[in-house]
């Protein structure tokens, strides 16, 4: 794809949005040579119970790493999204619901929401959740995950949400890291018409997290649980016993928000810290410039809330904003293909924001399906967590945007809070397949192995060199390995973990993670969660992972696997490990293929070596480089020769 394919801001687009190129050009400069001037002016489009007078208290210094923002200011983020609006939205909608069936949908106002949220809010805090304790919330996509979320943040108590496909095991782990002692899940989940068992799971994973006492449960499906006495109540029993209001309790912008996990290159999963005031600030901005969003517009994310963009572009974003959010509990191909563009015009969506992977699946069964729908309601299309390919990005523009929507390509992460990397709808002109320009405030950098800054057009490892309000503040628990994973290997910066190419055009083009992390579907997984499940199997003596290009998935999860002396390698085994790994971790982590390996690829003093591994997996043997550092070189001719055909 050429890099001068452009998409310029239509006329009609720079005229009414929010930030047109000029301003756009004259901000950005302002927001990275003032940046204390630029968010205090920023930081009053939230409400605050006491004011800041402190903007920005950073360092990167590994010595000293601190991240702090808006330090004294007191807030309360639930107040932000809800009661600030009541004045004037009370009985707008502030969240649409549809459901995983079609003909279950739900209209929440912001008056509704607000009396939800509080019951919920006084149900925790008359089982006893104080501000500052950690609450784990397993649910399902209905508007209880917004209320929950919501109603921590109304107590401060800090949410840990668990993505509803994660296993026992992996709900166990995320207890018990941050020790939290509430749990809110739900009977079942739905999704495509199946039954997901939410309860039975948390009923599973809590026989290892005995500091557990309350179990929260939503009503849902009405599905056939088990209630221990004594843990175990309904949602609707005990907020029939609560009154509809709750005050907000008063929080430092510092205090935190919540916790997110997310993978790494090594070890498992690390808690996410976000804290109250920036990241609100970043949410609201970012939701309002990158979706340009206007009074009345309806916009969908189509995000999981047990995803970071579920949490910053479905609920804090759009609820800071008094926007309508619409929250699908439901897959694109259920019940047919057309299922996203029949809620787009059911619902009248004007902003809608998926993943490539959605946009891929849905581009293989032809244009049928989407032509029998209008979309006339839509404006604007939005990408994320992944880096969507050019005919990905060309099918998305011509087919579902009917050539009239600009596509905002918006590059981010768990640790960023909010989207950095992105096309401003009446600013910057689009290249499909790259995020194009950085938002306000964002430094990014461009560094070789050694930390070299390259200048101009060229390819390197991303970093930011300055903070944003939006930025996590520590791994929860362990601040040391906050230090070490983002701020060591390039001291001084803020580490992405993923590589990049700056064209001529000084427009950024993500080239994918250049570490231990895949990206598949547009979820996270670090190779060694999938390593440490698979030699967790009583017959496999050893394993690597890793990624490899997926048509649909973006990449897709490639093991090689070492078995035990003695142990048959069959098609049964292949197929019991593939169900190993789903129980362990969740479906989201299943191998897409293993090869036996009867050696891995090793240096002399023992470590496997991965790169040829990628090389193998991506089908590109002329280039595995030198191998002569190999303790036995043979492996790898046996790794070639009996290579998984990936079709
Ligand atoms: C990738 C999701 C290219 C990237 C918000 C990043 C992207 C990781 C894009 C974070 C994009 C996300 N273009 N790559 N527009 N958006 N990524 O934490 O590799 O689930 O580091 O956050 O997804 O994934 P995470």
């Amino acid at each position: 794809m050429a890099d001068n394919e452009l998409f310029p801001v239509a006329a009609d687009w720079a005229k009414r949005a929010w930030v047109d190129a000029g301003k756009y050009k004259a901000m950005y400069e302002q927001s990275v040579q003032d940046p204390s001037a630029f968010w205090g002016e920023q930081g009053k489009r939230v409400d605050w119970i006491k004011p800041y007078s402190q903007v920005k208290d950073v360092s990167f210094d590994k010595a000293d790493l601190h991240i702090r923002w808006f330090a004294d200011g007191v807030l309360n983020v639930s107040a932000n999204c809800i009661d600030r609006h009541l004045p004037k939205r009370a009985s707008q909608t502030a969240i649409i619901w549809e459901g995983d069936d079609p003909s279950k949908a739900e209209s929440i106002t912001y008056q509704q929401l607000h009396d939800e949220v509080c019951r919920m809010a006084n149900v925790m805090k008359a089982k006893g959740v104080k501000k500052g304790d950690r609450v784990t919330i397993y649910l399902p996509m209905i508007p209880a995950a917004a209320y929950a979320m919501l109603a921590c943040a109304r107590i401060g108590a800090v949410h840990s949400v668990v993505f509803g496909g994660f296993s026992p095991d992996s709900l166990a782990n995320r207890i018990q890291d941050c020790d939290s002692q509430f749990l809110i899940t739900a009977d079942e989940g739905l999704r495509g018409g199946r039954g997901v068992p939410l309860k039975a799971n948390a009923d599973a994973a809590l026989k290892t997290c005995p500091n557990v006492k309350t179990v929260l449960v939503v009503k849902h499906t009405g599905g056939r649980i088990e209630m221990a006495a004594g843990r175990d109540v309904w949602l609707h029993d005990e907020a029939a016993k609560v009154p509809a209001t709750c005050a907000p309790e008063p929080m430092n912008a510092e205090d935190p928000l919540f916790i997110l996990y997310t993978s790494g290159s090594t070890g498992k999963p690390k808690g996410v810290l976000h804290t109250s005031g920036g990241y609100l600030v970043f949410a609201s901005m970012t939701h309002q410039y990158v979706f340009d969003y206007h009074d009345g517009d309806i916009y969908w994310c189509t995000a999981d809330v047990g995803w970071v963009t579920g949490h910053s572009y479905i609920l804090y974003g759009p609820l800071a904003n008094g926007a309508t959010t619409l929250m699908f509990e439901g897959v694109p191909n259920y019940p047919d293909a057309s299922r996203f563009w029949q809620v787009i015009d059911k619902h009248k969506v004007n902003i809608f924001y998926t993943a490539p992977t959605a946009i891929r699946a849905l581009m293989r069964e032809g244009e049928a399906p989407v032509k029998k729908t209008s979309r006339a309601s839509l404006r604007l299309l939005g990408s994320v967590g992944e880096p969507i390919n050019p005919e990905a990005w060309l099918w998305y523009h011509r087919v579902i945007g009917d050539g009239r929507c600009p596509i905002v390509d918006t590059w981010w992460q768990t640790e960023t809070g909010g989207i950095l990397i992105t096309p401003l709808p009446g600013a910057i002109d689009q290249k499909p397949g790259s995020a194009t320009l950085p938002f306000f405030g964002v430094k990014p950098e461009l560094v070789d192995g050694e930390g070299k800054v390259l200048d101009g057009a060229t390819e390197g490892n991303l970093c930011i060199s300055d903070s944003w309000p939006g930025q996590m503040r520590t791994v929860y628990g362990d601040h040391q390995r906050f230090i070490d994973t983002y701020f060591s290997t390039f001291p001084g910066k803020y580490f992405t973990g993923d590589g990049c190419r700056r064209d001529a055009d000084g427009y950024y083009w993500i080239t994918g993670r250049v570490d231990d992390v895949i990206n598949v579907s547009g979820h996270r997984m670090g190779t060694a969660e999938v390593e440490s499940a698979l030699v967790a199997h009583p017959k496999v003596a050893e394993a690597a992972v890793v990624g490899y290009p997926h048509n649909i998935k973006g990449q897709g999860i490639y093991a090689y696997v070492t078995l035990k002396t003695g142990i048959q390698a069959t098609e049964e085994l292949r197929k019991e490990l593939v169900q190993h790994v789903r129980t362990l971790i969740g479906p989201i982590a299943s191998p897409d293929l293993i090869q036996w390996a009867p050696g891995l690829p090793k240096t002399r003093s023992g470590k496997i070596m991965r790169r040829i591994l990628r090389k193998i997996a991506e089908n590109e043997h002329s280039a595995l480089g030198d191998t002569s550092t190999l303790a036995d070189p043979s492996v790898v001719d046996d790794l070639v020769n009996n290579r998984m055909n990936r079709g």
